[in-house]
Parts: structure tokens; sequence; C-alpha cells
């Protein structure tokens, strides 16, 4: 799993806290699955990595229950998957500056658009 830590600053500017790591290879599909570190989220991330798909993953991790058992999820998956198949991000979907960081710009053909 590559983790990254989106945060954006009361001006709205982005910061990401590990380099950014492209994810996307030619002719397999890259998926956006938010709240992937929850129990429905990590379910469809482990299909999907299952099938061979790539995936991002938009969680903000909130504390509605405990955290501990998203943290588990997210191992889960990179112990399965193995690293490099799937990216996190922590950060709020609703937050139209999380939109603006490169991966997000990806087709499925893995290219820049
Ligand atoms: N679990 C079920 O049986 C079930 C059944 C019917 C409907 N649902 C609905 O499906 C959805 C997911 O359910 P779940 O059980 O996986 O819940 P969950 O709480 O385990 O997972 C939701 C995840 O979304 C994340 N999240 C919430 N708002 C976010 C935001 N703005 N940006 C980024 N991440 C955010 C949370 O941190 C959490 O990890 C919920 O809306 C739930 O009401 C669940």
């Amino acid at each position: 799993m590559v983790h990254e830590t989106f945060e954006s600053d009361s001006d709205g500017d982005t910061t990401v806290s590990s380099p950014s790591t492209d994810i996307a290879e030619p002719d397999i599909k890259v998926i956006l699955v938010t709240g992937g570190a929850g129990f429905i989220g990590s379910h469809v991330a482990d299909h999907l990595l299952s099938r061979g798909d790539r995936v991002v993953i938009v969680d903000e991790l909130n504390d509605y229950y405990d955290t501990r058992l998203k943290f588990a999820n997210l191992k889960y998956l990179e112990e399965k998957h193995g690293s490099g198949k799937y990216v996190f991000y922590k950060g709020d979907i609703c937050d139209v500056a999380l939109l603006t960081i490169p991966i997000f710009s990806c087709n499925n053909q893995g290219t820049n658009s």
C-alpha cells in the first residue's frame, strides 16, 4: 500500500505527506473507492484488487466507530494483495482540493487526461 495523507490548509493549498505514486498501467483499470477503509468499501476494494484492478482509496478515517477496525481493513488489503496495487489517501472526498492531485487526472488507459 502507498499511504498518502492528504490535507488542505485554511488557504485551500494541498499537501501530500509522501511522493505521489502512479499505480496506473496500460490496460489495467484504476478505480476510486470512497470510504474504502470502512466495512463495505474495504470489501469492494478487496474484490476489485482480486480481479486485477488497481484501486485508489479515499477515506477520512472518521471515528464513528473504533478506527482500529479501519486500519485493520487496510492492513488486510496490503497483506493479501501486496504493495503497489492500491493507494490510500486520508482525506475528505467533499474537499474539492483533493481532486486536484495528479492521481485523479488519470483515465482508464493510465494516461493523464
Ligand atoms: N454496512 C451495511 O450493512 C450497510 C447497509 C446498507 C447501507 N449502508 C450504507 O453504506 C455506507 C457504507 O457503510 P459501511 O458499513 O461501509 O460504513 P463504514 O462507516 O464502515 O464506512 C464508511 C467509511 O467512509 C468514510 N467516510 C465517511 N465520510 C467520508 C468523507 N466525506 N470522505 C472520505 N471518507 C468518508 C468513513 O471514515 C468510513 O471509513 C453507509 O452510508 C451506510 O449507511 C451500509
